[in-house]
């Protein structure tokens, strides 16, 4: 089997993972790893850990990619995105020609599951000589949120969206949404959104022993977060923390 696998791995637990996910990880020849600054050097340890962990009949290999800069002060932000995408596409198509034999398979591992903000799909369709992708789902954060709260994100009839902090922060709580989930928000954009009838469901590592959970109105709770957040992040150098803002209607 060729081609590239991109596999979603939850969490980086073994126990998040599909059985079509470990099958899947136990079809790789080579794994490329994208990685970039912050929480990478865990999630990298994490990674490695689980393919030695699950990957049980098959020799594979790691092949490091290096991650190019991204500008994250320019002033366009969809532009240096866009470059950002196209220097990482580069990056790895060569070490797919300098590393994948002939009748090998690569793997591309994403965290949680690669349909939410995660560039793996998009570097891959930006490859100058393009490959078969298939692409295996995995556990979402977002999902991993709803579980650990024990909540539907979805009320009866009615949609959600997912957003970033960013967003959140740019353009205020949607007026056509009560339900909102809110990934990549280091800046704890939920402040600044009208408290009135809001309720959060916060969560920080989720799926992890590390994993907190925090909910309540957001009038009550909101400086709670902020210093758990904090105090996590001084604990272990990084954080992750998704959250559903849910306005009673
Ligand atoms: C680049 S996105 C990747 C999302 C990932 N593809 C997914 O499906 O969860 C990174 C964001 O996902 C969320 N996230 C990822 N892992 C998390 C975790 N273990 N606990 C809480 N949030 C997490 C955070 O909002 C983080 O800023």
């Amino acid at each position: 089997m060729t081609g590239i696998a991109v596999i979603g791995v939850g969490m980086g637990e073994p126990e998040h993972l599909t059985g079509q996910a470990v099958a899947a990880l136990n079809s790789v020849d080579v794994f490329f790893a994208l990685d970039k600054g912050s929480a990478a050097d865990e999630l990298f340890h994490l990674r490695h850990d689980l393919c030695r962990r699950v990957i049980t009949s098959h020799p594979y290999r790691f092949v490091d990619v290096e991650d190019p800069r991204r500008d994250r002060g320019a002033a366009d932000y969809g532009r240096a995105v866009a470059d950002w995408i196209a220097a990482r596409a580069t990056a790895l198509g060569e070490a797919i020609r300098r590393e994948l034999g002939p009748g090998e398979r690569g793997g591309l591992l994403a965290w949680g599951d690669p349909a939410f903000y995660d560039s793996t799909l998009r570097v891959l369709d930006a490859l100058l000589d393009p490959v078969d992708v298939e692409v295996i789902p995995g556990l979402s954060s977002i999902q991993m949120l709803a579980a650990a709260h024990r909540i539907s994100l979805t009320r009866v009839g009615r949609p959600v969206q997912v957003t970033t902090g960013r967003r959140l922060a740019a353009c205020g709580f949607p007026s056509d949404c009560d339900d909102v989930v809110v990934m990549l928000d280091p800046e704890c954009s939920f402040r600044d959104v009208d408290h009135v009838g809001v309720t959060i469901y916060w969560g920080a590592y989720l799926g992890s022993e590390h994993q907190i959970l925090i909910s309540g109105e957001l009038d009550a709770v909101a400086d709670e977060i902020v210093a758990a957040r904090a105090e996590a992040k001084r604990r272990r150098g990084w954080v992750m923390d998704t959250y559903l803002l849910r306005r009673s209607s």
